[in-house]
């Protein structure tokens, strides 16, 4: 499959309740920016990829609009509510994702400029130390977010049924990471079967976010190729 194509199409758009889930379009770069920055954790999303200001959304919102990339709305399902983008989930195999890293290094070339670039590098190296490896044939999910005031009804769980829709056929199991640091993500992702697998801490990182590293998480797939 290659690193362009969609992987996560929703094809005809899913209703749930009031509730809209759709593929992503590049026109909706401002309220995906916004959660991809919730997705990461703001702080750890501005001290990375906002250089250290407040400004991760922005750069989000130009990484978002071109396909191809670990940040792209080509990977990207969202929901909505009565019009309005209350959450986003980005997901694919975890080879797909593998394949786009060196048109994402291209993305950040295109939304950071060279000397952002510079400046960025490192701060995505500590990320990556601090990434646990994720087994070639899982599903991954690089963000999942909903906006802070529409939690806790059911957003997040309407999109993952979507990507376990995606994925059961092509995949033993779903990975994602979780800072160490955020208590009620990692509460969520156990009280949806998720399992804590290894964890990686990073000084670095700590230092830049203060956060002390990820762990990934991993959901067995129901219908899923056998391990
Ligand atoms: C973690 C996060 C994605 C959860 O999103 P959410 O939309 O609030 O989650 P949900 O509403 O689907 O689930 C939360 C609870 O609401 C309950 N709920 C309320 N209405 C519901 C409904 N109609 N259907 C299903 N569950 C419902 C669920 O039971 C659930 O409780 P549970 O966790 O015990 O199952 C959200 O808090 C978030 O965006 N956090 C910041 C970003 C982040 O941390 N992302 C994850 C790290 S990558």
């Amino acid at each position: 499959m290659s690193g362009s194509q969609r992987v996560a199409s929703v094809s005809a758009a899913q209703a749930h309740g009031r509730l809209l889930l759709r593929d992503a379009r590049p026109a909706d770069r401002l309220p995906a920016g916004a959660l991809l920055r919730e997705a990461l954790t703001p702080r750890l999303a501005d001290a990375v990829f906002g250089l250290g200001g407040a400004g991760a959304s922005r750069y989000f919102e130009r990484l978002f609009q071109h396909p191809g990339t670990l940040w792209s709305y080509d990977i990207t399902t969202l929901a909505e509510l009565d019009g309005e983008v209350v959450g986003l989930v980005s997901h694919a195999p975890w080879a797909v994702l593998a394949q786009r890293r060196r048109s994402t290094l291209w993305g950040y070339w295109r939304a950071y400029g060279l000397r952002g670039l510079l400046k960025l590098i490192p701060r995505i190296r500590a990320l990556m130390r601090a990434s646990p490896a994720v087994p070639p044939d899982h599903w991954f999910i690089p963000c999942l977010a909903v906006a802070p005031e529409h939690r806790g009804n059911g957003v997040a769980h309407a999109l993952l049924q979507t990507v376990y829709r995606h994925a059961e056929a092509h995949a033993p199991a779903c990975s994602l990471y979780v800072p160490t640091s955020n208590a009620t993500a990692r509460e969520f992702y156990d009280r949806a079967g998720y399992v804590e697998r290894e964890g990686v801490d990073s000084e670095v990182l700590h230092r830049l976010a203060g956060v002390r590293g990820r762990v990934r998480f991993e959901r067995t797939l129901a219908t899923g190729k056998p391990a």
